[in-house]
């Protein structure tokens, strides 16, 4: 089984860059599905996520070349399937987002349930709600949604939670829809105004995205378009943890600060000194930090995918922090590997309490999902001795170039592949 071993690191020093958004991607992927021509994406990390969704769309009849670094094009002309079967769907839940885009256009869709996973049971019913609302007819049974529509009608749709991906899935599906269709309490990341700045690109009509209602006014056809994805706010908040864990001096170079200021006040708040310049932010520390605590919430609140990172950091900050976790349900699996290394964390219901120590010490430990990899390197980083991390195929999922990243600023930090 490959891994990665983590010892005891000086202050980290230097430069790290930060690739496009791994949630960004996923869904204007699928959203390429949605024209007859060529799409190209530009800024595209090396992920195994990419790879899953790339494989998908081949699997569905187009045309997917990864051109020289950083680059894809997609020619879904010829999509001639409308099936995305469960050993696609299995490998990542963010697959299901080409429902909404097969069914725009093919008005056929079967594509397996994601199922749960380890962070929570993470239903698809306000997807279905949303899909139903445009006219589409749904059955759901026997581990499959078979999704139908002679054609697909704008309508009003309220969405009891948020969700990131049933409001990505309403929209690519309400872009070829007649007439317009209306999202309330749509989720606001940053993540669905780039999809939405994708299909714009390509002909689309929408407007809203980033606040909670969205309209999107259904056109007849879409063209191709080239695309720049925005930066991964999520590998740029887990670096700039990185040089707070560590006491170190890092900048952190392609980063839209307005999509972190949440981390940003919560790194301020424990001590933290972030200089925002631009695209790039300068982060450094040189002393022991204080407790904070921590709400997670839908956007532009504290985001859940840097929860894990920053209960590593809490781990070792002077005091008791609170984290509540409100959007995931089960999304401490983290807390018990982050107790094998020493620290000091109880667990009540959606609440974590930590009592930040002195110090970790390194030990065997399982990366249980991708953020909470992240967390162990973090927590490796500065704990005595030596953090074997397995179960790395998580951390692969989203992190491209780690590994080198880190050992560029002077982590020691290194892949023993099996
Ligand atoms: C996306 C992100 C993920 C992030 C999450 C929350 C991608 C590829 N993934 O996941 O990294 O952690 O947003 O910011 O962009 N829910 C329902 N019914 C639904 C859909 C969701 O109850 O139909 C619930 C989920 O169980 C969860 C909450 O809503 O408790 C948030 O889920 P959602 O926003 O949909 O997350 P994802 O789009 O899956």
């Amino acid at each position: 089984m490959s891994k990665i071993i983590v010892k005891k690191s000086p202050p980290l020093k230097g430069t790290i860059r930060v690739n496009g958004s791994k949630n960004s991607i996923l869904p204007i992927l699928a959203a390429s599905l949605l024209s007859k021509e060529k799409c190209i994406l530009n800024e595209i990390p090396d992920l195994k996520d990419v790879e899953v969704m790339c494989e998908v769309l081949t699997s569905l009849g187009a045309d997917v070349k990864r051109k020289k670094r950083g680059i894809i094009e997609i020619n879904s002309y010829n999509i001639d399937n409308y099936e995305a079967p469960y050993e696609l769907i299995r490998k990542m839940r963010a697959s299901f987002l080409v429902l909404g885009p097969l069914l725009a256009r093919l008005g056929r869709a079967r594509v397996s349930m994601p199922g749960g996973c380890a962070i929570g049971s993470r239903p698809i019913d306000l997807h279905l709600k949303g899909f139903k609302a445009l006219g589409a007819q749904i059955d759901a049974t026997g581990g499959y949604v078979n999704a139908y529509t002679e054609k697909l009608t704008g309508n009003t749709i309220y969405l009891d939670f948020p969700s990131v991906g049933a409001t990505e899935n309403i929209i690519m599906a309400a872009s070829l829809a007649e007439g317009e269709a209306v999202i309330e309490n749509a989720a606001e990341e940053p993540e669905i105004v780039d999809l939405a700045n994708f299909i714009n690109n390509m002909g689309g009509n929408i407007i809203g995205a980033g606040t909670k209602t969205i309209r999107i006014k259904g056109v007849k056809e879409l063209h191709g378009a080239e695309h720049t994805v925005i930066p991964d706010r999520i590998e740029a908040g887990t670096y700039m943890i990185a040089a707070a864990i560590t006491n170190g001096d890092l900048r952190i170079e392609n980063v839209l600060t307005s999509h972190i200021q949440p981390v940003i006040a919560k790194l301020r708040e424990a001590g933290v000194y972030i200089h925002e310049n631009g695209d790039h932010v300068r982060v450094n520390a040189n002393h022991i930090l204080k407790a904070v605590d921590i709400k997670t919430l839908p956007y532009p609140g504290f985001p859940t995918d840097m929860q894990a990172q920053f209960m590593a950091l809490l781990s070792v900050s002077k005091g008791t922090s609170l984290i509540n976790e409100t959007i995931f349900e089960n999304r401490f699996m983290h807390a018990d590997e982050l107790k094998r290394m020493g620290a000091d964390i109880k667990i009540e219901g959606n609440s974590a309490i930590i009592k930040g120590k002195n110090k970790l010490a390194g030990a065997p430990v399982s990366a249980t999902d991708l953020r909470a990899g992240a967390a162990l390197i973090l927590a490796g980083l500065i704990a005595d001795g030596e953090t074997e991390i397995t179960n790395i195929h998580h951390i692969q999922r989203g992190y491209a170039g780690i590994i080198n990243k880190l050992k560029n600023v002077g982590a020691k930090i290194d892949l023993i592949e099996a």
